[in-house]
């Protein structure tokens, strides 16, 4: 945690007693996590648990105060320039510009992100091949499918060669192909820079499938962390992941004024990709 340590405690993120209110609606309530360096991380939980506050702390979007953040040993709040600089950030609103080609909207996040000037263009080539949108690239975002969308948006988060990969549900709304077309590019991109990476997402499979460890969220609060196969095992022998799911946050459905506005933000993402 003091940057001083052996590469085997290293951290990407490491979060205490994380807390954000919105008013008096408490959102994150005392959030404890370590993420390791070059691991695949999945935060889960249901409509409003808290995913999408918890990254807007960690990429310095909200101030992380009461609590604690620190991105590769540095606190967020006073290292808020080098923090986002390690950080590509794929929010879960769009973030694709439609009028744009797609070569100019990973130019945009580029210059937006202090990629060298003489890097640039090579870098924005190399990461629209990297999610398969070479041959797209002199086409406006507004003729690209959902899934096209998605990977566009994951080519404007890598262009900057971060360091750790934040991804708010970077498969929401994909058909089955085109979501393992973007864990494809992720996994692809992930060997190669061995970069750490945060991902929300409510489909249990890919969380099953690609994370290494998951931290359930619930009410703000983490309600279970481990490796997939841990919190299956743990609830029972033979369990599956959307189980473990429901016997954390069986309770959601006495929120109905919450249930409702989160249900219309989810909603309308999935819709805009579509
Ligand atoms: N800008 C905001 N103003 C007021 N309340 C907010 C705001 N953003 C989030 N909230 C509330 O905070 C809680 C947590 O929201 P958050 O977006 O972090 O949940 P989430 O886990 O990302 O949900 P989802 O799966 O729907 O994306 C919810 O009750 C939500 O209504
Ligand atoms: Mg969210």
């Amino acid at each position: 945690m003091n940057g001083e340590s052996g590469p085997a405690d290293r951290h990407a993120i490491v979060c205490r007693g994380l807390r954000h209110a919105f008013g008096d609606k408490v959102a994150v309530d005392g959030v404890d996590l370590d993420v390791a360096e070059g691991e695949i991380f999945g935060l889960l939980g249901p409509n409003g648990a808290g995913k999408t506050t918890t990254i807007r702390l960690i990429t310095t979007l909200l101030p992380a105060r009461p609590g604690m953040v620190e991105v590769f040993g540095l606190d967020v709040a006073r290292h808020r320039m080098a923090v986002r600089r390690a950080i590509g950030y794929l929010p879960q609103q769009l973030s694709a510009d439609a009028a744009l080609t797609g070569r100019e909207n990973v130019g945009l996040f580029a210059r937006l992100f202090d990629v060298p000037r003489r890097q640039r263009g090579e870098r924005v080539e190399e990461v629209l091949a990297a999610v398969g949108l070479a041959d797209a690239a002199e086409r406006r975002a507004q003729t690209y499918s959902g899934g096209m969308i998605r990977r566009l948006e994951l080519a404007q988060a890598l262009v900057s060669a971060p360091r750790l990969l934040i991804l708010d549900e970077p498969t929401i709304g994909l058909d089955p192909v085109a979501r393992d077309g973007v864990w494809e590019r992720i996994q692809e991109v992930r060997r190669a820079t061995g970069m750490t990476v945060l991902v929300t997402t409510h489909y249990m499979d890919e969380a099953d499938q690609h994370c290494g460890r998951i931290a359930l969220m619930h009410r703000g609060r983490v309600q279970a962390l481990g490796t997939p196969s841990e919190l299956k095992s743990g609830l029972e022998p033979g369990a599956t992941l959307e189980e473990v799911f429901r016997a954390y946050t069986g309770d959601r459905l006495d929120e109905p004024g919450d249930g409702f506005r989160d249900a219309r933000r989810t909603r309308r993402t999935a819709g805009r990709l579509g």
